[in-house]
């Protein structure tokens, strides 16, 4: 049974007083969690900081981002190691907004999320499709493609501990989520790809997150489809307490 995995992505919002302030508020919230993995993603610079609040807790710190490159003359960008020694054990790989902003693509996908391996951060990689691509049906074909090509060369027991994260660009920031049938559509894909290309039992550890206008309100109907087992949740990880709510969602057997 994999253990239901919720991460906040921050984006470019919290100063490093703000993130310390609010790991240090959700540590003391979730200390008795053990059924939900949590994780939150602040920005670089608050990285170690976020870090230092979190150590012996139960949440989990997650970078943004990544080079592929142990280290080199790459003005502005941040190894795994140096995202490893800052105290973060995640990477999110190839989310929507690099690549459509920052020109990311599965090739650079691919190559950082060996490179999160090789410097022993879990990847969160992020695949989705776009609104003209669904509206073409052309959806499995991009996920295939995102597939094939952001995570050729993965070990089966690499599958096995990746995360990834099924968050349509149409969803994303536009407070209009995937309802619980195309979110669960899109996750069986996935998992029957992972089996078909990588084996029954990485296809069964791997975690298939979804994110895209996960609110309180809507995260307890998309987090109870079957092959759906988290949330990457951005503007509504902002606040600690629609964080926990979503959090709480979480939970098989609900309160906290
Ligand atoms: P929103 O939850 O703000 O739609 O963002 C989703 C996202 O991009 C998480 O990585």
């Amino acid at each position: 049974m994999r253990t239901p995995f919720i991460a906040g992505n921050w984006k470019m919002y919290k100063t490093v007083a703000d993130a310390v302030k609010y790991v240090k508020e959700l540590r003391g919230l979730v200390k008795d969690l053990d059924a939900v993995e949590v994780v939150l993603a602040p920005t670089f610079t608050a990285l170690f900081a976020a870090a230092e609040a979190a150590r012996n807790s139960n949440v989990g710190i997650a970078a943004q981002d990544l080079h592929w490159e142990r280290e080199g003359a790459f003005t502005g960008e941040i190894s795994g190691q140096m995202i490893r020694e800052a105290g973060a054990t995640y990477a999110i790989v190839g989310h929507s907004e690099r690549r459509s902003l920052f020109g990311e693509t599965d090739a650079s996908v691919n190559r950082k999320v060996a490179a999160a391996f090789a410097a022993g951060l879990c990847p969160i990689a992020c695949i989705g499709e776009t609104l003209d691509q669904r509206e073409r049906n052309e959806t499995f074909d991009v996920l295939d493609r995102q597939i094939t090509q952001g995570l050729d060369g993965l070990t089966a027991e690499q599958i096995g501990q990746l995360v990834i994260a099924y968050e349509p660009v149409w969803a994303i920031g536009t407070g209009r989520n995937a309802t619980p049938a195309q979110a669960s559509e899109a996750h069986g894909h996935i998992r029957s790809r992972l089996r078909q290309w990588f084996g029954q039992e990485p296809a069964e550890l791997c975690h298939v997150i979804y994110g895209g206008s996960v609110k309180p309100e809507n995260a307890r109907e998309l987090l109870s489809q079957p092959d759906v087992d988290g949330a990457l949740v951005g503007g509504a990880s902002l606040d600690v307490r629609s964080f926990l709510q979503i959090v709480a969602s979480a939970r098989r057997d609900e309160a906290l």
